[in-house]
């Protein structure tokens, strides 16, 4: 795949290298003239680099003159990582890597319309201004959540897009259900909650014409070792740090998440919508049975939840018999 030139405020490679370097060398002092010499730059430029990853939270001890060494490893997820771990997989080829950034939704749009491959993933330790759904932002805080876009190019109509938002949603599901033990309940057409609290959500934007997809973004939060959030979501928000009461690896996590993405999207791709309404249908007890509220912004209504359409748009049969397919809104649980 012919090599883009860097976006501007990704990681660079260098630095990326000697995160690496520190890790696999953790609680051993280097001196800087090894780390020059290893990662090809300047003993001035090891000693700015250095207080860069400091101010972003990495613990680096040591001094110019000692060397460096790690008080312990970081979990940051940088691109040699997971490409080494995501050989052969169409989601390890093209990652961009931001220690900070606004959103990575917003970067793979930006991606998009340059003309980036499928498969290309953003990923960031930080977000500013994550987005959520519905116009909400996503809380992003440094290093303690997964927060990830992918760039698909599927030859879709715009209306099968949200397919690709369930698809996303039963990958996390899976990944998490392997890494971290938990078992989340999948609430249409995005949301990943455990004991009542949401953990993760999905956000899918694209650029389509009104027959065909030209390119989707599907960006995936998921809250990993969050010990706290901020009074007004905390009611509501939780993490699988919380929930376990341990913390995880986001390497891990998102290894797991992008295989298992990588193959329910081939197989999404051979076998079309049913495969994805049948899977949510056998994982989301939601979809069926529950008393919910839509709120769609001009209409709001109470009935049962009733299946999903061909399409993957939720079905809820209100109180009067109409059947009502939900394209959009917030659908909460009534008691
Ligand atoms: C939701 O509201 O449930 C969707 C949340 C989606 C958050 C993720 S984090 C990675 C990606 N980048 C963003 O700005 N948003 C999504």
């Amino acid at each position: 795949m012919p090599q883009r030139s860097p976006l501007p405020g990704t990681t660079d490679k260098r630095l990326a290298a000697l995160v690496t370097l520190l890790s696999e060398n953790a609680t051993i002092v280097i001196s800087g003239a090894r780390i020059a010499r290893e990662i090809g730059v300047s003993r001035s430029m090891v000693w700015q680099w250095i207080e860069q990853l400091r101010k972003l939270g990495v613990r680096v001890k040591g001094q110019r003159r000692t060397g460096y060494f790690l008080e312990h490893v970081p979990d940051i997820i940088t691109p040699n990582l997971i490409r080494k771990r995501l050989k052969g997989n169409v989601f390890g080829k093209q990652i961009y890597h931001f220690f900070r950034t606004d959103s990575t939704n917003r970067v793979a749009m930006d991606l998009g319309y340059t003309g980036a491959a499928e498969g290309t993933v953003v990923l960031a330790e930080e977000q500013t201004a994550g987005r959520g759904r519905s116009g909400r932002t996503w809380h992003s805080e440094r290093g303690a959540g997964l927060y990830v876009t992918l760039l698909l190019r599927p030859k879709l109509s715009p209306a099968q897009a949200p397919l690709l938002t369930m698809l996303a949603g039963l990958s996390a599901h899976a990944a998490i259900k392997t890494q971290a033990g938990l078992i989340p309940e999948l609430k249409w057409p995005n949301d990943l909650i455990l004991n009542g609290k949401k953990i993760g959500g999905i956000l899918t934007e694209m650029h389509a014409e009104p027959s065909q997809v030209r390119f989707v973004v599907v960006g995936i939060g998921i809250n990993v070792n969050q010990e706290k959030f901020p009074a007004e979501i905390s009611s509501a928000a939780s993490s699988l740090r919380k929930e376990s009461g341990r913390s995880h690896s986001r390497v891990e996590l998102l290894v797991r998440l992008l295989s298992q993405f990588e193959s329910d999207y081939n197989r999404f791709l051979r076998e079309g919508a049913p495969f994805a309404v049948q899977r949510f249908l056998s994982v989301s007890s939601f979809a069926e049975g529950r008393r919910v509220r839509v709120d769609s912004g001009h209409d709001s209504y109470v009935g049962t939840t009733a299946g999903l359409s061909p399409e993957g748009l939720l079905l809820v049969a209100k109180d009067d018999g109409t059947l009502v397919t939900v394209i959009a809104g917030d659908v909460t649980e009534v008691r």
